[in-house]
C-alpha cells in the first residue's frame, strides 16, 4: 500500500536514547580504550544473541530477583515460545560455553562482551531501560586470585579512561554451605520486627532474606543495620577465601572498602561480591559490579565450573567521565575539503575527492553552495587543507592547496596532491 504522511510524530521509547554525534565519538573513544585493556589482560570477545529463552534468566539470574520479577522484557514469539530481551550477559555466556562444549576444551577462559541490555525499571539519571554494558567473565579459576584479577581488570578499565573518583566495595555472600544459617539468622533477628519492614522485604524474609540488606527503603536500612555482618558467619573455606582476597587486593595496590550490606541483586553469586561506585553520580552511582558464581554453570546442566566476572555500565562510565571533566579527543579531523570554483568544476571535484579518500579523510560540498559557503563549511568541519579547483586548475592540471591554519597557498600538480597531503599531514 502507498505510504501517506500522517503528521504523527513517533518518539523513542521511554528509557531509551539516541546517541548522536559528537556524543557517539565519545563511545568509540571509550570502547577503543577498554578493548586495549581487555587485550592486555588476555580477554577475547564473545558475541551472544540479544534475546534468549526466558527460562535462561529465570533459572540463572534468579526467580527471587527484582530483574526477573519486575524488569524483564518478555514476550511470546510467533512460534509460541517465551523469549526475553537480555537483562544481563552472564547467563548467555554460561549457556554458550555449555552449548559449544567449551568447558571441556580449555581450563581457564577469559571472555568479554559489549552490548545493550534491557531492564524495565523507572528511568532516571544514569538508569535506562536500554543501556550498554561491558562484561568480562573469567571461567575456570577457583581461587581468590581470579576474583582479584577481575577487580583489578575493572579498576584498570576505569583508570585507562582517566577516572579517579571511584571506590571499590567488597563483600562475601558465602556459599550454599554457610548461607542458609545466615539467612536463618536474618529471619530470627528481623522476624519479630516484620511489621516495620516494607512489603517487598516482608516477602524477602521468606524467600531471600539476604536481599533485605540492600533494600533502599530508609526504615528497612535502619533495621537491617542491626543484623550481624555475613562475614562473621562464613564457613572456614569462605572465610579463608575472603581473607586472602583482601590480602591480594592490597598486593596489586587496590584500595577497597568492606561493605557487609552489599549483597548484589542477582541470585547466582557465591563468595566474593564487588561493586565500584563513583562519588559524583548521585543515586545511580554503581559503575559496575560482579562477583564469583561457582554454581551457575551447573545450574544449566554444565560440568560444575568455577567462574567470576563483572559488568560495567558504559552509559554511567561516560557520565563519570563528564563529571570528572576528562577531555575526550574529538572525532578524527577532516584532512581536506575539496572546493569547487564555478559550476563547471563540480564533476572534477567529485572525482578528485573520491580518489583522495583512498588515503585521507575528505569532504566536499554536495549542496551546490557558493565558493564562500564552501570555504566556511571547510572551516566549520575543521578541515586542515582546502583543495581548490577552478577552471584554470582544471585546464592546467595543477591544483591550489590552501593551509587552513596559516592561510598559505601552494600549487600542486593534481597527481601529487595525495602524496603532498601525506607529507604535510605527517602520515
Ligand atoms: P549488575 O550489577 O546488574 O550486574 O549490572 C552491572 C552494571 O550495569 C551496574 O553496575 C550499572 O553500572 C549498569 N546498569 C545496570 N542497570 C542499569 C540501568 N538500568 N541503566 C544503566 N546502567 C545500568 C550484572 O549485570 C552482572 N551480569 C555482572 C556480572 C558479570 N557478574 C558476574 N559476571
Amino acid at each position: 500500500m502507498e505510504q501517506k504522511p500522517t503528521g504523527v510524530r513517533i518518539q523513542a521509547v521511554r528509557g531509551t536514547r539516541d546517541i548522536l554525534p559528537p556524543e557517539s565519538s565519545k563511545w568509540l573513544w571509550m570502547e577503543g580504550k577498554l578493548r586495549d585493556v581487555l587485550a592486555r589482560f588476555g580477554y577475547s570477545e564473545i558475541r551472544t544473541p540479544i534475546f534468549e529463552y526466558t527460562e535462561l534468566f529465570n533459572k540463572g539470574t534468579g526467580e527471587t530477583t527484582e530483574i526477573v520479577q519486575k524488569q524483564m522484557y518478555t514476550f511470546v514469539d510467533r512460534g509460541g515460545r517465551s523469549v526475553t530481551l537480555r537483562p544481563e550477559g552472564t547467563p548467555s555466556v554460561a549457556r554458550a560455553l555449555i552449548e559449544h562444549g567449551l568447558l571441556r576444551r580449555s581450563k581457564v577462559m577469559k571472555l568479554y562482551y559489549f552490548g545493550p541490555m534491557f531492564r524495565h525499571d523507572r528511568p532516571q539519571a544514569g538508569r535506562y531501560r536500554q543501556f550498554d554494558q561491558l562484561g568480562a567473565e573469567l571461567i575456570g579459576a577457583p581461587g581468590p586470585e581470579g576474583d582479584v584479577e577481575s577487580v583489578h581488570l575493572h579498576v584498570s578499565l576505569l583508570r585507562a579512561l582517566g577516572l579517579k573518583q571511584f571506590t571499590v566495595k567488597v563483600n562475601s555472600v558465602g556459599c550454599p554451605q554457610c548461607r542458609p544459617a545466615y539467612s536463618n539468622l536474618i529471619r530470627e533477628t528481623l522476624g519479630p520486627r516484620a511489621a516495620e519492614l516494607c512489603e517487598d522485604c516482608v516477602e524477602r524474609l521468606q524467600k531471600n532474606p539476604l536481599r533485605i540488606l540492600d533494600c533502599k527503603v530508609e526504615s528497612c536500612r535502619r533495621i537491617a543495620a542491626t543484623v550481624p555482618p555475613i562475614t562473621a558467619s562464613l564457613c572456614p573455606d569462605c572465610s579463608r577465601h575472603y581473607e586472602r582476597l583482601k590480602v591480594l587486593l592490597g598486593s596489586v595496590g587496590i584500595e577497597f572498602e568492606e561493605d557487609p550490606g552489599m549483597v548484589r541483586g542477582l541470585d547466582y553469586y557465591t563468595r566474593a561480591a564487588f561493586e565500584i561506585h563513583h562519588g559524583r553520580l548521585g543515586a545511580q552511582s554503581a559503575l559496575g559490579g560482579g562477583g564469583r558464581y561457582d554454581n551457575l554453570i551447573a545450574v544449566y546442566g554444565g560440568e560444575p565450573t568455577p567462574a567470576v566476572g563483572f559488568a560495567a555500565g558504559l552509559d554511567r562510565i561516560l557520565l563519570a567521565v563528564d563529571e570528572e571533566g576528562i577531555r575526550v579527543p574529538a572525532g578524527a579531523d577532516v584532512d581536506a575539503y575539496v572546493v569547487a570554483v564555478g559550476e563547471a568544476t563540480r564533476d572534477k571535484c567529485f572525482s578528485i575527492a573520491a580518489w583522495l579518500r583512498e588515503d585521507h579523510r575528505v569532504e566536499l560540498d554536495l549542496g551546490r553552495r557558493s565558493l564562500q559557503s564552501q570555504m566556511k563549511a571547510a572551516a566549520s568541519v575543521g578541515a586542515k587543507f582546502a583543495v581548490i579547483v577552478g577552471e584554470d586548475e582544471m585546464a592546467s592540471g595543477v591544483l591550489t592547496v590552501k593551509d587552513m591554519t596559516s592561510g598559505r597557498q601552494e600549487k600542486v600538480p593534481e597527481v601529487d596532491v595525495s602524496g603532498y597531503l601525506k607529507r604535510v599531514l605527517g602520515k
